[in-house]
């Protein structure tokens, strides 16, 4: 336990044990105390831990692109999206940080890094986060705070502090200690833990694209659930049921992160869509969980309405809170004053 922990930590705690009602309701007792000054119900659960100064347009309508050079070894590659999968699964964390649905993409955006990034008594200034904080870790709590930048991790090599070079076998049981005891999660299988090195080594300047950041929309985020759903794919008919699942779960975490914003009475038929999908993915979880012989093909059917899904959802986005204009209205609304 860590003693020194702040008091807004831990009742932001206890905020993610709640459900979203609970949240808003936490969130407006939070006011007396002036813990926090962003206050009221937060549509998108991202806007909890970005800076209340940041430009939501950026913050929460935007992504670093991503700097990623697939290796041209099919057997790596395929380790790569394995890894970048993985990377954006919440359920991959454990603890309170697993039950906010923050994952490895949270804080390193694309691979990146996450200059909004505040986390109430996890973080310093935005940016920065304490990633040896008794709020993330029950095993790693140090007593001390001691928030760090976010690194971007598509930095040069010889920029970051763990080497990377695969003969020093550095990297694996670092990440191994980030997801067991920084973020209290549950053992990952030997290929995620494998692919998320592989996709962390990925990672590489030389690789960024021209344009800096993306807009985050639905074209972004089923493009990602379409990897997902195709390491899916790979690893099912490989027999490697136990990561599957964790790639499916990933293509859910994306499917999550569009609903949320589609929340709009007039998109009422884009959710139960939405729905439908993310039904049909636990559906697979299932099948891949019981070993069943179907699995394979539910995984097939499901990357084959994706691209329907995304249409009838595209055209509904300028509605929802991937509209610059309206995401600014919603944070707006948020923000006292
Ligand atoms: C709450 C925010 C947060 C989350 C979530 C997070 N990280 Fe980090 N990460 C950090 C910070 C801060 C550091 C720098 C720590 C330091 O300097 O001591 C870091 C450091 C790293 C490094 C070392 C970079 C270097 O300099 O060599 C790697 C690799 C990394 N993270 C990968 C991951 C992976 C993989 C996950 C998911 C399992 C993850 N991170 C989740 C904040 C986060």
């Amino acid at each position: 336990m860590d003693r020194r922990r702040r008091r807004p930590a831990e009742e932001l705690a206890g905020l993610f044990r709640g459900s979203v009602f609970l949240a808003g309701f936490l969130l407006a007792s939070l006011a007396g105390a002036g813990a926090v000054a962003a206050l009221g119900d937060a549509p998108i659960r991202g806007m909890l831990w970005v800076a209340r100064t940041a430009d939501p347009a950026r913050a929460l309508g935007s992504v670093p692109s991503e700097c990623l050079k697939v290796p041209a070894d099919p057997v790596l590659a395929a380790k790569v999206e394995v890894g970048r999968a993985a990377f954006r699964t919440a359920v991959l964390l454990g603890g309170q940080a697993g039950r906010a649905g923050i994952n490895c993409e949270t804080c390193h955006r694309n691979g990146r890094t996450n200059p909004d990034f505040l986390f109430p008594g996890v973080s310093g200034a935005p940016g920065t986060a304490d990633v040896t904080n008794s709020l993330f870790s029950t095993h790693r709590g140090n007593g001390i705070d001691d928030p760090k930048p976010i690194p971007d991790l598509a930095a040069p090599k010889s920029k970051l502090k763990i080497s990377q070079d695969p003969a020093e076998k550095k990297l694996e049981p670092f990440i191994h200690g980030l997801i067991t005891e920084e973020f209290d999660g549950p053992e990952p299988t030997p290929a995620v833990l494998e692919g998320l090195a592989a996709y962390v080594r990925a990672l590489d300047p030389t690789a960024c694209p021209a344009r800096a950041r993306q807009p985050l929309g639905v074209g972004l985020l089923m493009a990602d659930a379409r990897r997902a759903m195709r390491a899916a794919h790979v690893e099912a008919a490989s027999g490697n049921a136990a990561t599957a699942v964790v790639m499916v779960a990933s293509a859910r975490s994306r499917l999550g992160l569009i609903d949320e914003r589609y929340a709009a009475p007039v998109l009422a038929r884009d959710r139960a869509a939405l729905r439908e999908a993310d039904q049909r993915l636990a559906e697979a979880q299932s099948a891949l969980r019981e070993h069943r012989a179907d699995a394979t093909q539910l995984l097939k059917a499901w990357l084959a309405r994706s691209g329907p899904l995304e249409v009838e959802l595209k055209a509904g986005e300028k509605a929802s809170l991937f509209s610059p204009a309206l995401l600014s209205q919603a944070v707006r609304r948020r923000l006292p004053g």
